[in-house]
């Protein structure tokens, strides 16, 4: 069949596996690997790829696009990120970085709190400005699809509009949104002494989220000062039988259990794990709960590292992601998180690269569409320019995406988002 595109002249190509499941174990260290490559795409999905020029899929139409013996991946998937809040929260970074713990931060008042009052100001319209230029900057590292969170309104109100600036932006912005309802991400104070009402008032805008298709995903904050194991198992059995899919925030600073109930209640992640206990590793090694890790938050918070090696070695399916948000990890930055990843978590390239891809894309229910090159997958993928995936890796905390392409559409340009002057030109 011909092509609309052929990406010519590629170092090379690299992507996961051509499997069905998520990469557990040792198999996350597998990935093919074509030198001196092309690729394909037509109707904004892949077509083919291989060594050589694709000559075959080449017609006078065809688009031809010169990758300059530079390395070629799926587009990067970003599968858990708090992308829609209100203004940001250095005027805390000072107090965090003297040693005042988070969880003591957030019990002051401050912390999620202090990000809910900003959310609750701000109007739509801001919201949705100051969102955009996150996924803009998200798009400018290679991120095509991302996970986002409510949970910086803990009332009605505030949760639809964060969750309708998702939804509009998923729309208008070539990044694909998958949505996640976290009504249950802090204790607001007035509920303090009545826990229950709180849950209560969450779990009652349930019914509308499902009715307007405004998340797909129900998440809670399982940890000491935010909710407990089995005020989780209320949330999320709650939310499971609405119909929704289910994450949990888990194991970030104590394992209280959040990992073993998520794997019960058949989650499609569970996200953290600094803390995770052998309960948990057991319960993950069982299950198809993906393992989701975010070492920027590590990294910001002074805190350990989740135990990857051990997890592997566990045969668990390991993600990883940037947890943009901005308290414990204010950067939209995911290719630092592989950084991260390489340098403390001590994971290889191979692995690295399955996690953020095909894993990460399980773990929102998303594998069917990204996180792969292969035929009939969506034509979204990135040139860096890199010699090698590798190098990605070790040159740390530069950005070295050159383009962007989503559904087989040019949206970033030399490390620029295009895609509104591109759209202009052609409509
Ligand atoms: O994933 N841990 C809970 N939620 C976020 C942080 C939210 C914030 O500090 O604003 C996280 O780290
Ligand atoms: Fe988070």
């Amino acid at each position: 069949m011909k092509a609309d595109v052929v990406v010519r002249n590629i170092g090379v190509l690299v992507t996961p596996p051509d499997v069905r499941h998520p990469l557990r174990g040792r198999a996350m260290d597998e990935v093919i690997e074509v030198h001196d490559a092309y690729l394909a795409i037509k109707d904004g999905l892949f077509l083919a790829f291989g060594e050589g020029d694709g000559n075959e899929h080449v017609e006078p139409q065809t688009r031809i696009v010169d990758a300059g013996g530079k390395l070629v991946t799926p587009g990067l998937v970003d599968s858990h990120t708090h992308v829609v809040h209100g203004g940001s929260r250095e005027f805390e970074f000072e107090q965090k970085m003297r040693g005042v713990p988070y969880l003591d931060i957030l019990k002051a008042g401050g912390g999620i709190h202090a990000s809910v009052k900003m959310t609750r100001e701000m109007s739509e319209e801001a919201l949705y400005a100051q969102s955009k230029k996150s996924l803009n900057r998200m798009l400018a590292y290679g991120v095509t699809t991302v996970e986002g969170k409510s949970g910086y309104g803990l009332e009605r109100d505030t949760e639809i509009k964060q969750l309708t600036v998702q939804q509009r932006l998923h729309e208008d912005h070539p990044i694909d949104i998958v949505s996640t309802f976290l009504g249950a991400h802090a204790m607001p104070k007035a509920y303090e002494n009545d826990r229950d009402a709180f849950l209560a008032s969450i779990v009652a805008i349930l019914p509308e989220v499902k009715e307007k298709g405004l998340a797909e995903f129900v998440d809670v904050f399982c940890e000491d000062g935010a909710f407990t194991v089995e005020e989780s198992r209320r949330m999320l059995e709650t939310a499971k039988e609405h119909g929704f899919k289910l994450k949990i925030h888990a194991d970030e600073v104590v394992a209280l259990g959040g990992t073993p109930l998520a794997a019960e209640l058949g989650a499609h992640s569970a996200d953290h794990l600094m803390a995770i206990d052998e309960a948990g590793l057991e319960a993950l090694a069982k299950h198809d709960t993906i393992a989701n890790v975010l070492p920027s938050t590590s990294f910001n918070l002074k805190s350990n590292y989740a135990p990857v090696r051990t997890m592997i070695e566990r045969n668990l399916a390991v993600a990883i992601s940037s947890d943009y948000n901005p308290g414990s990890s204010p950067s939209e930055n995911v290719q630092f998180a592989l950084n991260l990843a390489a340098i403390h978590l001590r994971l290889s390239p191979h692995e690295i690269l399955n996690a953020v891809t095909h894993n990460a894309a399980w773990s929102i229910d998303r594998a069917d569409k990204v996180g792969r090159i292969a035929p009939g997958m969506q034509a979204d993928f990135v040139i860096f320019d890199a010699p090698n995936w590798p190098y990605v890796l070790y040159r740390f905390a530069v950005n070295h995406t050159q383009d962007v392409y989503k559904h087989g559409r040019l949206v970033v340009k030399n490390q620029i988002p295009m895609w509104e002057e591109i759209d202009h030109e052609t409509h």
